[in-house]
């Protein structure tokens, strides 16, 4: 029997439709960045409950984009950068390293999942964890809808 994958509906729930208007420069970046995120790993997501062919290359290709981004995101919140459309919190400067540390996490569960890319039962519990650390993340620096 299959275990429902839960995978935070902050992370990857309609809020991912609202696009901001207004957002420029770095801070639209960083958005577009977290969107391209939360799309890929939707396309994962419905490979490891088995509505969309598994596709090994594309979710270590998907794992290795988001250990990327994971790296370069402290680089994308400059001081400064915390006005509107932003939905960053202030904690992001403040608690700097734990926003860094946060990141690292997210890093950390996406190298699990390229590990576990050819293995589907192993890549959905990754999924998991990744899923979780963009919610841990976003519990701490983000802004509630
Ligand atoms: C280290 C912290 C952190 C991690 C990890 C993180 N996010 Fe984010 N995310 C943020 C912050 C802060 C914002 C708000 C950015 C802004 O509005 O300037 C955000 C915004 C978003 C947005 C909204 C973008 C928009 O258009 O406003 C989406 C979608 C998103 N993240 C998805 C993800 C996904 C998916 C992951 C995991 C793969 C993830 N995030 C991991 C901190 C993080």
């Amino acid at each position: 029997m299959r275990v429902a994958l839960s995978i935070p509906a902050l992370v990857l729930g309609a809020g991912l439709a609202l696009a901001h208007s207004g957002a420029s420069g770095v801070v639209k970046e960083r958005m577009d960045a977290m969107k391209a995120m939360g799309d890929s790993l939707k396309a994962v997501k419905a490979m490891v409950d088995g509505a969309a062919a598994y596709d090994a290359a594309k979710v270590a290709a998907t794992a290795k984009a988001i250990a990327a981004e994971a790296v370069a995101m402290p680089d994308h919140f400059p001081h400064g950068t915390d006005h509107a459309p932003s939905e960053a919190l202030p904690a992001v400067w403040t608690e700097h390293e734990a926003f860094r540390s946060a990141a690292g996490d997210l890093g950390a569960a996406a190298e699990i999942l390229l590990a576990a890319s050819d293995d589907p039962s192993a890549a959905r519990d990754a999924l998991g964890d990744v899923a979780r650390a963009c919610k841990a993340c976003h519990d701490d620096f983000r802004q509630d809808k």
